[in-house]
């Protein structure tokens, strides 16, 4: 499906919030996701939950066209079955490539029977970098391998409160510069908290609801956010911010 056009102001709205060059070996993080007013960010756990109005759809892939990376934790990979490629040109006519990353310690995930993989199939997105943790064993994957994408051994399982660090420095180490990670709940509480770096916070609220049952953004301890500013779209709201 074709996206709606991006509305002119959110562009000098997210401006500031961009990638920029850091002074530190490391990406640019960037951590976005899209929330209810109840912080659900989906109504069950393992159910994908359509919450951004259709021009924030467009806004999150015009933000994947300024970023090397999309992350995303096992779960959402195994609930959404995402494409996480970018459907923003800009209006160029061209394909903007965006690497995605998957963080699947344990290996769960085969992605010879994913979306991902169809995408990459056609064309339109890279294949991703899995990053699983170095005990794994049978991870040969000569699809995923063949279309560019990489199975990545790390040891995320024996620091598992304190390995963010690790895992962005290695993403630097293979080029990539900037990446936006965009969930789930556990990855987004981890960031939140402070267990990895965040350069820029960007959140679409969206008009509704999820209630108790609903997968929960909530930090372990209070967070406060500066630089705050606040854009309203027909539908949602979205806060840009720094941790
Ligand atoms: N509204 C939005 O913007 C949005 C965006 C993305 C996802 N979602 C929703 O979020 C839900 C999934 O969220 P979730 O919290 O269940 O899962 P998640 O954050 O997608 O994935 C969590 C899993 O990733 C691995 N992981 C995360 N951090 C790690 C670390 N530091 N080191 C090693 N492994 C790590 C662990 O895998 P193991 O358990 O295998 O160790 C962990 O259980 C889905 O329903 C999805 O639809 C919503």
């Amino acid at each position: 499906m074709s996206l709606v056009p991006l509305p002119e102001s959110l562009v000098p709205f997210l401006d500031p919030y961009l990638p920029k060059p850091i002074n530190e070996k490391r990406p640019f993080v960037t951590l976005t996701y899209a929330q209810s007013l109840d912080s659900r960010i989906a109504a069950q756990s393992g159910v994908q939950t359509k919450l951004s109005h259709l021009e924030t759809k467009t806004m999150t892939h015009y933000l994947r066209s300024k970023h090397d990376a999309i992350l995303v934790g096992i779960n959402t990979v195994l609930a959404d079955d995402p494409k996480l490629n970018c459907r923003y040109d800009g209006g160029s006519g061209g394909q903007i490539k965006i690497r995605p990353i998957v963080l699947d310690p344990l290996h769960k995930w085969q992605y010879s029977e994913s979306n991902l993989r169809k995408i990459c199939d056609a064309g339109q997105g890279l294949a991703p970098y899995i990053l699983v943790d170095e005990s794994v064993k049978d991870v040969e994957q000569p699809v995923l391998l063949s279309q560019g994408g990489k199975v990545v051994k790390l040891p995320l399982l024996k620091n598992r409160a304190n390995n963010w660090h690790m895992i962005f420095d290695k993403l630097y180490e293979m080029d990539i510069e900037s990446v936006m990670v965009e969930g789930g709940a556990c990855v987004i509480n981890d960031l939140l908290g402070g267990c990895g770096p965040v350069d820029s916070v960007i959140v679409t609220v969206a008009p509704v609801f999820l209630g108790e049952n609903g997968v929960q953004v909530s930090p372990k301890t209070g967070v406060s956010l500066t630089d705050v500013s606040w854009w309203t779209g027909i539908q949602d709201s979205v806060l840009c911010a720094r941790l």
